[in-house]
């Protein structure tokens, strides 16, 4: 049966019958707020390269995480800077580092709303390098030790996630191990499990001022023109080794991988939609070129539709008041 007995637009006649044959819905409940940690006292200071964004020390940051849960997203995903950078990272495991203290505060203010923190030491390293470098090269194996150690920190300050955001190979294993004989099994690892080099990170770098200081990040993060199948081992490799969530990152422009992670795989799947992809819908908005709001429920809409159940999204509270208020 073919026009005009089938009329497609029948489906699209009204707002009401719109939102009944609708398969894709965002709500607050898919979110993850990432947030910036930084040392100090009383600060709370807008970050240039992401517009609505903050840095906060830890005293600041349990009353934005307080106004996050209110809202009805779950959870929030920590970033952190260090007072000190060196070769090796090493305040990503002391247990008074920003996000350390940040961690506790919040537990202590909001405990229902879950703590994720982003585990790499990027942002620590006086290179700027995911891990440890030696011989111009980041070292695999050294760097796995370090990044175990900074999930343990996290886990006694009292996170509910780790989320390894470094793409060295068999950290999730390791973290899972250090986790476990440390008695933190119930500690879950979200993992970065397919994340792209990419050029839309660039007002993140700016925010954790996490830019490589030497060559980049092409010889762990993943080429963006690999095939598909890559992405599947990646995913696959992290969930034998026990990841609990598996993430796609930058997400708009990776639907496809996406798409296809959730056709193989029956666990929950994030969509990170990073600090480019965000900054871009701010600026052309800003510009007078495109709706805020509509481009942004687009976004988030088509990345849900490609298969993510979980969207990590500096849009996170924007979205949820426009959601649900
Ligand atoms: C750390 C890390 C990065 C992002 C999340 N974790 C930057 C990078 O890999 O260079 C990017 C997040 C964003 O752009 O919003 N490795």
């Amino acid at each position: 049966m073919g026009f005009p007995e089938t009329r497609m637009r029948r489906l699209r006649v009204s707002a009401a019958m719109r939102r009944l044959a609708a398969g894709t819905r965002v709500s607050a409940d898919d979110f993850v707020y990432p947030l910036f940690a930084c040392p100090g006292e009383g600060i709370k200071e807008p970050i240039g390269s992401m517009e609505g964004c903050f840095h906060f020390s830890a005293d600041r940051i349990a009353e934005e995480a307080k106004l996050v849960y209110s809202l009805g997203i779950p959870a929030v995903l920590l970033f952190g800077l260090p007072i000190k950078k060196d070769a090796g990272g090493s305040e990503a495991w002391s247990e008074e580092s920003a996000v350390c203290r940040a961690v506790r505060a919040i537990k202590e203010c909001v405990p229902e709303l879950l703590v994720i923190t982003d585990i790499c030491l990027c942002a620590y390293t006086d290179h700027g390098h995911c891990g440890v470098v030696r011989d111009g090269r980041v070292d695999n194996d050294q760097t796995l030790q370090h990044l175990a150690r900074m999930a343990l920190a996290c886990a006694k300050a009292g996170a509910d996630a780790a989320a390894p955001s470094d793409m060295m190979d068999g950290r999730v294993g390791m973290i899972r191990q250090t986790l476990d004989e440390a008695d933190f099994t119930d500690m879950a690892i979200v993992s970065y499990a397919a994340k792209y080099a990419s050029a839309f990170y660039g007002p993140f770098r700016e925010a954790a001022d996490s830019r490589p200081g030497f060559g980049d990040r092409r010889g762990y993060q993943m080429d963006p023109a690999a095939g598909a199948g890559q992405a599947m081992r990646e995913i696959e490799l992290d969930l034998e080794e026990g990841a609990d969530i598996v993430m796609v990152k930058p997400a708009l422009p990776y639907l496809d991988i996406l798409s296809k992670a959730r056709q193989r795989f029956d666990v929950p799947l994030a969509g990170y939609q990073v600090s480019g992809e965000y900054m871009m819908i701010c600026h052309a908005a800003g510009a007078g070129l495109l709706s805020r709001q509509e481009s942004m429920m687009e976004s988030l809409t088509a990345i849900k539709r490609a298969g993510a159940d979980i969207l990590i999204t500096y849009f996170a509270k924007e979205a949820a008041e426009l959601i649900h208020g």
